[in-house]
């Protein structure tokens, strides 16, 4: 039993087979699937899906490289859509310098304005950052800090995750120490790795997910390929290995570790436990 933390079912590469996919994830005990959204009309695809299938819950956000869609009307409707039952997340958010569309100014603003929007709302957070991890640290230092100062006793901060980690340990250890998640994917099975191997033995269980990100990053031995959740099976085996563990007690771990980050309702995964406070502004579907 695992659940895929990131996949963008919703995306047209899925269009001709989606049932199929869903059919191949739950053979491979695939229980629940997390699907994070990239601009506006994503979300609103996201959470049209997510009424759908059951199993399927949804993120809600834009994504840096959509960034310059984003304005107050953009922040209003995230805030709207979030009352829906099956939105659990803000995401995919974040920053991201290898594509040069969106300058780092306008992506650094909806970024910002997001995670005070889920702040706002006690929903949990999904990060994405490409090449621009020391501003992304940067970003999310000075809002645990803020949200902390301006919180009387408890800090009331979100959780949240970096998603499809890429960084190099340093990272992860003060990404842990900030009080984050991280995220692992394809990559982990990858023969060029990297930092990953070491980041995921220095990354305490409790603070592990595992995603696909499909339909991108397939991990080996289909590289390259169309991704899927099913496979997130082969990301599980990879870390139970790196961790010597037996499969079956890792993804009971990361299993619990993901039902904690979205409040899924253990067990039934068909209605996510209402956040505490927001009992009244969360619709039920
Ligand atoms: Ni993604």
């Amino acid at each position: 039993m695992l659940i895929d933390s990131h996949c963008h079912l919703n995306f047209d590469q899925f269009a001709t087979d989606r049932a199929e996919v869903l059919e191949r994830a739950k053979a491979n005990g695939i229980t629940t699937l997390i699907n994070p959204s990239v601009d506006l009309a994503d979300s609103r695809r996201v959470v049209a899906l997510a009424e759908e299938i059951p199993n399927l819950y949804a993120a809600i956000g834009i994504h840096p490289n959509s960034a310059d869609s984003f304005d107050e009307d953009t922040l209003t409707a995230l805030r709207t859509l979030a009352d829906h039952a099956k939105v659990v997340s803000i995401g995919e958010i974040g920053l991201d310098y290898y594509w040069d569309k969106v300058t780092p100014p306008i992506q650094r603003h909806a970024f910002e304005q997001q995670l005070k929007l889920a702040t706002e709302l006690h929903l949990p957070i999904i990060i994405h950052q490409r090449d621009a991890a020391e501003d992304t640290m940067a970003v999310l230092r000075a809002w645990v800090a803020n949200t902390k100062n301006n919180s009387d006793d408890t800090p009331n901060l979100p959780r949240l995750v970096l998603h499809s980690f890429s960084g190099d340990v340093a990272m992860a250890e003060e990404a842990i120490e900030l009080g984050f998640y991280i995220g692992i994917s394809g990559p982990i099975t990858f023969k060029n790795s990297r930092h990953l191997p070491d980041v995921v033995a220095a990354v305490p269980l409790n603070r592990l997910m595992v995603e696909t990100d499909a339909p991108f990053l397939s991990p080996h031995p289909f590289r390259g390929k169309r991704n899927e959740p099913a496979r997130v099976k082969l990301v599980a085996e990879k870390i139970a290995t790196l961790k010597e563990m037996p499969l079956n007690e890792l993804s009971q771990k990361l299993t619990k570790n993901t039902v904690d980050f979205f409040n899924l309702e253990f067990g039934t995964a068909s209605h996510p436990k209402r956040v505490t406070g927001l009992l009244s502004t969360r619709q039920k579907i």
